[in-house]
């Protein structure tokens, strides 16, 4: 059985901000790379050639940088989104595309560190109107929530305030073609969305078999500042060493470190796991585990760990290690300045700084 894929890119990303108002949630980097391209990497993995992508208001970046899917080993089928109307919407509005086809729907800012490989197997093995991926998660309310009998699931609600179980639904669906007459008939939900929860909970309804699939290894839905780093210290954990760029004599690099063409490191100590991109400029600075570091950065007189830094930022002469951050495109973060020792701030609409 071949599979079509849905890859959803749209959406707003307001729990990213104010890093979305410049660019798609999907594009933030996880150990240097887009996110959204592990998810298109785990979809061809898992055998799908042929990937609508669904876009949003950011759809121009991410056309310009998924491209025709060339470079992926699949083609995309661009499919803009009027308005981020929900999951099910997604379907209702590639129904042209998909046609009678089955097909693998992935959230683009999900990560999973097993692939899709096992979910569309399942789904491909067996007669089933739909498979889902689930993940035993500590707090459910803020999920999709599946409740599973004999291995088949029985009952699904969106965002439960009373969780009946403690399986959320993760970001990958497979589907036939019934899903179709079922996305049709629902109505928005009480966040205004059309919900594709409620669009299985219809299959079960109609006394389908929809099939439950359980995550190994970890899941990570990359929607809020703490789960990208999150992400990218999961990501950093199978990063391979290798180093393009030049260290000198008075600097010490330990452990797995990534370091990109035309970068220095200048009396500075690099602990991995680290990767630094092309053409970043580190001194007399301290690079600590789980960090990674887009090109063009400059990092001088500063100590960091557990960190994203965007391309083009530049953190110089920072008083306190900077720990568990996530600075944007070209931000400016510097210390150093004469007495009165004050801070002086210049942040974009929802910033966050904890001092
Ligand atoms: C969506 C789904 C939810 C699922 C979650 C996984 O939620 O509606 O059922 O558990 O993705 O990331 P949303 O991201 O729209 O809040």
């Amino acid at each position: 059985m071949t599979l079509k894929g849905l890859l959803l890119a749209g959406g707003t990303g307001s729990r990213l901000r104010p890093l979305t108002y410049t660019g798609a949630k999907q594009l933030i980097p996880v150990a240097n790379r887009p996110i959204l391209f592990y998810a298109v990497d785990a979809m061809v993995e898992a055998g799908i050639e042929d990937i609508g992508v669904i876009t949003g208001e950011t759809g121009e970046e991410i056309r310009a940088k998924l491209g025709s899917g060339n470079a992926f080993g699949c083609r995309f089928t661009y499919i803009p989104q009027p308005a981020p109307l929900g999951l099910a919407h997604a379907v209702k509005i590639a129904g042209t595309y998909l046609g009678q086809d089955p097909f693998l729907m992935f959230l683009g800012d999900n990560l999973l560190r097993s692939g899709l490989k096992p979910l569309v197997d399942r789904f491909a093995s067996g007669q089933y109107a739909a498979s889902i991926l689930l993940t035993e998660v500590d707090d459910p309310r803020q999920f999709g929530v599946a409740v599973v009998e004999g291995g088949r699931v029985v009952r699904l609600v969106e965002k439960p305030a009373d969780p009946p179980s403690h399986w959320a639904l993760v970001g990958a669906y497979c589907f036939g073609p019934e899903i179709h007459e079922v996305v049709a008939t629902l109505q928005p939900s009480g966040r205004g969305e059309y919900e594709i929860t409620d669009a299985i909970q219809t299959l079960i309804d109609r006394e389908r078999v929809v099939d439950a699939t359980f995550v190994q290894g970890w899941w990570k839905d990359t929607g809020r500042p703490q789960d990208v780093i999150e992400a990218n210290r999961l990501m950093l954990e199978d990063v391979p060493m290798s180093m393009q760029g030049t260290v000198d004599q008075a600097s010490e690099i330990v452990g797995r470190v990534q370091l990109g063409r035309g970068s220095r490191v200048e009396h500075s100590t690099i602990r991995g796991p680290v990767v630094i991109g092309e053409n970043v400029h580190i001194l007399h600075s301290y690079i600590g585990p789980y960090t990674a570091i887009g090109d063009g950065v400059i990092i001088e007189e500063t100590e960091l760990e557990n960190s994203v830094i965007l391309p083009e930022s530049r953190i110089s002469k920072v008083p306190e290690r900077i720990d568990q951050s996530l600075i944007g495109r070209g931000a400016v973060v510097q210390g150093g300045h004469k007495r009165p020792r004050a801070v002086r701030l210049v942040l974009g609409d929802q910033s966050r700084v904890d001092l």
